[in-house]
C-alpha cells in the first residue's frame, strides 16, 4: 500500500492553502510575543481547528479571558495574532467595554430597536460587515476584542453570554451577526492589584528572571478568585480558556527592546527611504531605556513610548539640523553624567 506523508503533501502542493499549521503558527506568534507561552499554548489549537473547517457550529471559533497585570502582552497577543493571520495589527473588532458601562449605552453597540428614540441616528458597531472588514483574504477569521470587560454594563454582559452561547447576536433592527467566524478575547485586570501585591514592589524588572512554579500558581489562583467573583458561573463556563499573564522577566524584557528597536529601524528605512541611517544602541543605553520604559505599574507599556521620546524625537531634530547624512551609522550610548543619551555619527565608509 502506498502512504503518502500528509505533512510533506501540503508543503509541497503548489495548490496548498495559505492556512498556517500550528508550528508556523507558534512560530510567528514567538516572533511577536515574548515570554507568554501559556497565551500562545492556549490559543493556537483554536485557530488551527477553524482553520481545518472543523471547529464547532453555532459558536464563536474559541472565546479566551486574557487576565494579569498591566503592560505583560494582553492586547499585544490579539495584535500579534491580527499581523499573522491578516498581515495588520490593526485588523481587530476592538470593542472598549469601559465605553459601555450604562446599559443605555449598549444601543451603540447594536443600534436602537425601530420606533425607538434615535433609532435613526444609531448606527450599531457590532454589524456582519464590520466583522468581515476585519477579516482578509489570508483568513477568513475575524479577531474581537472586548477590553476591559469587567467594566461592562449588566447588559452588554447578557449580550454577549448570547455570542459566546450561540454565536450569534440580534441587531436593534432584528436582523442578527454570526460570529461563528470569529475568535473573541477578552481582557481584563481582575485580579492585578492583588497579584501585584503578592509580586511584591520587584515587578517588572526581574533581575532574576523566571518566575518559580509556586509564585506562578499564586498568581493563576488570585486570577481564578477574583474571575469567580465578578463573573457569572454561565458565563466563565463559556469560555475556552482563562490565560493569566505572568510578569516579565528580565529576558522578556530584553527581548521586547530588541523587537521595538527592530521596529524603529524597520520604521525610519521605510520612512526615509534613501535618506535613511542605521542606528546602534550600546548597552548602557539599552539599560537606560529599560530603566524608564518599564514599570511596577504598568509592565513595558511605556517602553514605547520613552523610545519614542528618547530616541526617534532627538533623531527628527538631528535630521532637520541637516546633522545626520543617509547611509551612517547613529551610535546612541549613555551620556557622560549618565542622566540622558547621547548621539554620535559615523559615515559609511564603503572602503572599510
Ligand atoms: N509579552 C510581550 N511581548 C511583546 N511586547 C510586549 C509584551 N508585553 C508588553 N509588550 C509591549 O508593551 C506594550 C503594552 O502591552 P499590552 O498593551 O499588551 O499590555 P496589556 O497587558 O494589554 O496591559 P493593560 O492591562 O494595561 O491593557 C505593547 O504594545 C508591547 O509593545
Ligand atoms: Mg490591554
Amino acid at each position: 500500500m502506498k502512504t503518502t506523508s500528509i505533512n510533506s503533501r501540503r508543503r509541497n502542493s503548489s495548490a496548498a492553502p495559505p492556512n498556517l499549521t500550528d508550528r508556523d503558527l507558534v512560530h510567528e506568534l514567538r516572533q511577536r510575543l515574548i515570554g507568554q507561552q501559556a497565551a500562545i499554548d492556549a490559543i493556537v489549537p483554536y485557530v488551527t481547528m477553524f482553520q481545518a473547517g472543523l471547529s464547532p457550529e453555532g459558536r464563536p471559533a474559541g472565546v479566551f479571558l486574557l487576565l494579569g497585570p498591566s503592560g505583560t502582552g494582553k492586547t499585544r497577543t490579539v495584535e500579534a495574532l491580527a499581523e499573522v493571520l491578516h498581515g495588520s495589527e490593526k485588523s481587530v473588532l476592538k470593542i472598549d467595554c469601559g465605553e459601555y458601562q450604562m446599559d443605555h449605552e449598549v444601543a451603540k453597540l447594536i443600534g436602537a430597536p425601530p420606533g425607538y428614540l434615535g433609532h435613526r441616528e444609531t448606527q450599531p458597531l457590532l454589524t456582519q460587515f464590520r466583522l468581515s472588514s476585519v477579516a482578509s483574504e489570508q483568513s477568513p477569521l475575524s479577531i474581537v476584542l472586548f477590553d476591559e470587560v469587567e467594566k461592562a454594563a449588566p447588559s452588554l454582559n447578557r449580550l454577549l453570554l448570547g455570542v459566546l452561547d450561540k454565536g450569534q447576536l440580534r441587531l436593534g433592527d432584528n436582523t442578527s451577526v454570526t460570529f461563528e467566524n470569529s475568535i473573541i478575547f477578552m481582557t481584563s485586570n481582575l485580579g492585578a492589584a492583588a497579584m501585584m501585591k503578592e509580586l511584591g514592589a520587584g515587578f517588572g524588572f526581574k533581575r532574576e528572571g523566571i518566575l518559580d512554579a509556586d509564585r506562578s500558581r499564586k498568581l493563576t489562583a488570585i486570577a481564578d478568585n477574583a474571575v469567580r467573583k465578578s463573573f457569572t458561573p454561565e458565563f466563565i463556563n463559556r469560555l475556552d480558556a482563562t490565560v493569566t499573564y505572568e510578569p516579565l522577566s528580565r529576558e522578556a524584557l530584553d527581548q521586547i527592546l530588541d523587537l521595538q528597536i527592530a521596529r524603529l529601524d524597520t520604521h525610519i528605512h521605510n520612512r526615509l527611504g534613501l535618506r535613511a541611517f542605521n542606528i546602534d544602541i550600546r548597552p548602557e543605553a539599552r539599560e537606560y531605556l529599560l530603566e524608564r520604559g518599564v514599570s511596577t505599574s504598568f509592565g513595558a507599556r511605556e517602553l514605547k513610548r520613552t523610545i519614542h521620546r528618547q530616541v526617534l524625537q532627538p533623531l527628527a531634530n538631528f535630521i532637520l539640523a541637516g546633522r545626520i547624512r543617509p547611509g551612517s551609522h547613529v551610535r546612541i550610548a549613555l551620556s557622560e553624567a549618565g542622566d540622558s543619551l547621547s548621539f554620535t555619527q559615523r559615515l559609511y565608509d564603503p572602503a572599510a
